[in-house]
């Protein structure tokens, strides 16, 4: 791919993160789905785990609980100026982060004053080093007692969202400008009431669509007031979109496919852009769909993973270009708000950090109008139910020394990349 690397002067580049993620000390929906099923997880780790080629190399982390529970993850809350200083110095002029629900409003009702100055501050640190906030207000985690009065599904699940999202608004108003409502909730809903592996692990699929309408109508709703309540605030929500294509021809795949599609890419998609200035863009995945019941994993689908990742999913640069064009459709300004690798020994992340920027690079050459590009991640995290073994970071984070930063050889391609264009 072209090393060439040109892009508009105001676009943003930067890395994301998530509040559970890295933040450490948390109590919510996850922190307790955590103590509940780390053993579990572990003891079923090599169930999980032992087709992957770095199974040697993460058995050890993997097969051991504490994998499995967040703690005190990267302590990024207390950390966070430290962790800014070093994307500054990579050359970041923009970060996406989220703020944690359950810190705000860690009761129904009551709002924490000493939180909501806490993520003032992180967001008035990246203002000092010349970042620009980039905010998620729900990245998957809930407060306990919303979960416990039916999460999403409840009848006024709305009214107490919007009430957060409000509140959020009106104290951060003036200084961040880029508003992503939610992040992913076709994963959130996958994940917690289809596949039911994660909280909180129902497994019904009528029950996980409603979910995804309600989410989807609630987004539209959240949108409209924030407009309504400060109108230049620029809001959208991110989505995972996977390049799906047809194993071949044959009608019962293109027709599979045409489904799969369907729901993973969000059936609700056209609402969410609807009610959006931007559309954030999360690409991770390629899917070449072919109807092999017989196969037992990965069923429906046949790539040739020539390249995959620690988590043995595919490298699929291109299929950023394809998504891109087909997004461009809508003609509303995207952000690319995820796009990263699980790669610990960092010796496909720099291939694959230029290889996807270019193909970004060549949608906008036929008319994609993209802003921004933010890499996932900022640092090695905990990532879900999976722990914290596969290693997303720019920056390393060391688990067994005082969680000691170290940054990779790629990030400092990352760097040139930014400086480059
Ligand atoms: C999520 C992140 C996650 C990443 C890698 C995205 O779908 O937003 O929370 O860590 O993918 O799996």
């Amino acid at each position: 791919m072209s090393d060439n690397f040109r892009f508009p002067k105001n676009f943003l580049w930067g890395a994301a993160t998530s509040a559970h993620q890295v933040e450490g000390g948390n109590h919510n929906d996850w922190s307790e789905w955590e103590s509940a099923n780390a053993e579990r997880l572990a003891a079923e780790a090599e169930k999980n785990f032992g087709h992957l080629a770095v199974w040697p190399m993460i058995r050890e982390q993997a097969t051991r609980p504490e994998n499995y529970i967040s703690g005190a993850a990267c302590d990024h809350y207390h950390r966070f100026r430290e962790d800014f200083d070093i994307a500054k110095s990579l050359g970041h002029n923009a970060h996406r982060f989220s703020i944690e629900w359950s810190r705000i409003e860690p009761e129904e009702g009551k709002f924490d004053e000493k939180e909501i100055e806490h993520y003032r501050e992180v967001i008035a640190a990246l203002r000092e080093r010349g970042m620009e906030p980039f905010v998620t207000l729900w990245h998957y985690t809930l407060p306990v007692w919303f979960l416990a009065r039916g999460g999403w599904l409840a009848g006024d699940a709305q009214e107490i969202f919007i009430r957060f999202v409000l509140r959020m608004v009106d104290e951060y108003k003036n200084d961040v400008t880029f508003w992503c409502i939610y992040n992913e909730p076709e994963t959130y809903a996958r994940h917690g009431y289809l596949q039911g592996n994660r909280p909180p692990e129902v497994k019904n699929i009528i029950t996980s669509y409603r979910v995804l309408r309600k989410l989807a109508h609630i987004y539209g709703e959240c949108y409209l007031h924030i407009k309504k309540s400060v109108p230049r605030l620029q809001v959208g929500f991110s989505e995972t979109i996977v390049y799906f294509e047809p194993y071949n021809q044959l009608p019962h795949n293109i027709l599979f496919m045409k489904l799969i599609k369907w729901w993973r890419n969000n059936p609700f998609l056209s609402l969410y852009i609807a009610h959006s200035d931007f559309i954030g863009l999360q690409y991770y995945f390629h899917s070449r769909i072919r109807f092999n019941p017989w196969k037992s994993r990965y069923w429906f689908q046949c790539n040739e993973n020539k390249s995959v990742n620690d988590l043995g999913w595919e490298v699929y640069p291109e299929g950023m270009y394809h998504v891109l064009k087909e997004l461009g459709a809508w003609k509303k300004p995207i952000f690319i708000t995820e796009n990263g690798i699980a790669d610990a020994r960092d010796t496909l992340r720099t291939d694959f950090i230029k290889n996807h920027i270019s193909f970004v690079q060549k949608a906008m050459s036929e008319g994609a109008d993209v802003a921004g590009y933010f890499h996932w991640s900022l640092l090695d995290n905990f990532e879900w139910n999976l722990g914290f073994w596969p290693r997303f970071g720019l920056v390393a984070v060391d688990y067994e020394n005082a969680l000691e930063r170290k940054i990779r050889p790629s990030a400092y391609e990352y760097k040139k990349i930014i400086e480059q264009a």
